[in-house]
């Protein structure tokens, strides 16, 4: 009986050994430790042998039993790192593999001009906001104090989403793609706790005939500080210093008065032309890109309109706020001195790659 039990151990051994799947070691215990198993089979055959050798081999056999449980655990703890071991060979990443060194892309001029933006408000304590894209008239519009009827909705040549969609919302709710990043402002001020100062990057879309400074979609840059005692003064250094700050030290801020329903009193702002330098001349040339006037406008601006800051909640008595909107593309067009900001979208690598 005793040499029965050592065989078992040495045929249980040898076929562990050769099992590396839970399927299979399930097999084994089954096969061993089984109600049919081996060792049941043994133990069976115990009622026939003598009171002492019951004893001794009763107890040989409770130990092999605990002495394979215990292996067949083993064997499962193995089988189980082993398969996360290969998960992870197989899925690692080698951090200190090099990039290519050529042809290995670059940002393309509209994303550098966003970011670089982005960076030096960041540096001048703003945060930057998003909003949604397909946009409600009520914050596209209203909010902003252009009411529907109002002849300054003409400005803003819109898409509207499908009548299908629109037909059976009011007016202020119908929905449209944002022709302004201005509908921030109002979802920040109605959301936000003051002071605020953010900007707004973003793509805006306006129903455009297409050409050479106007395309059906583009990207926008919006500004907006509220909190007490907010001046004029402050929008103007504010937009003084990011100018300088982007586009060289030498570069001349004008504002000049303008209208825009949120904003009183309302400016434009030129910068210097960077092609010419501000002369208008280029190769004894009148400079294309400024018309040779020396100045590019590149964004409005303006005290918050008390009704607005009414509108979204906010005490006009008490405080007070500056915005400003500029096209980033007129801006990349700036710095990087291209003439056409429609040639952004054309995909034209030979444009792309010059940057
Ligand atoms: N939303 C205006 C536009 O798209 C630009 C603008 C002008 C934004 C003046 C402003 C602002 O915040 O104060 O034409």
């Amino acid at each position: 009986m005793e040499d029965k039990l050592k065989q078992l151990e040495q045929d249980f051994q040898a076929a562990l050994k050769g099992i590396n799947t839970p399927e299979a070691l399930k097999e084994l215990e089954n096969e061993y430790l089984g109600k049919k198993g081996k060792l049941k089979a043994i133990l069976w055959g115990i009622k026939d042998l003598s009171i002492e050798e019951k004893k001794t081999i009763g107890v040989a056999a409770n130990e092999l039993r605990d002495s394979f449980t215990s292996a067949l655990a083993g064997a499962e703890a193995d089988i189980e790192s082993a398969y996360y071991k290969e998960i992870e060979a197989g899925q690692a990443i080698d951090v200190t593999i090099g990039y290519p060194s050529k042809n290995r892309g670059h940002k393309h001029p509209l994303s550098h001009t966003t970011e670089l933006l982005e960076d030096i408000f960041i540096s001048l304590g703003f945060k930057v906001e998003d909003g949604p894209q397909i946009e409600d008239e009520e914050h596209n519009f209203d909010k902003l104090n252009i009411p529907h009827n109002h002849p300054a909705r003409d400005v803003w040549d819109t898409f509207w989403i499908s009548d299908d969609i629109n037909k059976d919302k009011s007016i202020g709710e119908r929905l449209l793609l944002r022709t302004h990043t201005s509908p921030v402002q109002i979802r920040t001020m109605m959301s936000q706790e003051l002071p605020i100062k953010i900007i707004v990057p973003g793509r805006v879309y306006r129903y455009e005939q297409e050409d050479a400074r106007h395309t059906c979609n583009f990207y926008q840059l919006e500004g907006l500080v509220v909190g007490e005692g907010v001046t004029f003064g402050d929008l103007k250094w504010t937009l003084d210093t990011v100018m300088k700050d982007l586009l060289g030290e030498k570069t001349e801020v004008r504002f000049r008065p303008s209208i825009f329903p949120f904003t009183e009193p309302s400016a434009e702002v030129d910068v210097s032309c960077q092609i010419c330098s501000g002369s208008g001349e280029k190769n004894k040339k009148r400079c294309s890109m400024c018309s040779g006037t020396g100045w590019v406008e590149l964004l409005g601006s303006g005290m918050v309109h008390p009704k607005v800051l009414e509108y979204c909640g906010i005490d006009s008595t008490k405080y007070s706020g500056f915005a400003f909107g500029m096209g980033i593309d007129r801006i990349a067009a700036q710095r990087f001195g291209v003439s056409s900001s429609r040639m952004f979208y054309q995909n034209k690598l030979k444009l792309n790659e010059q940057f």
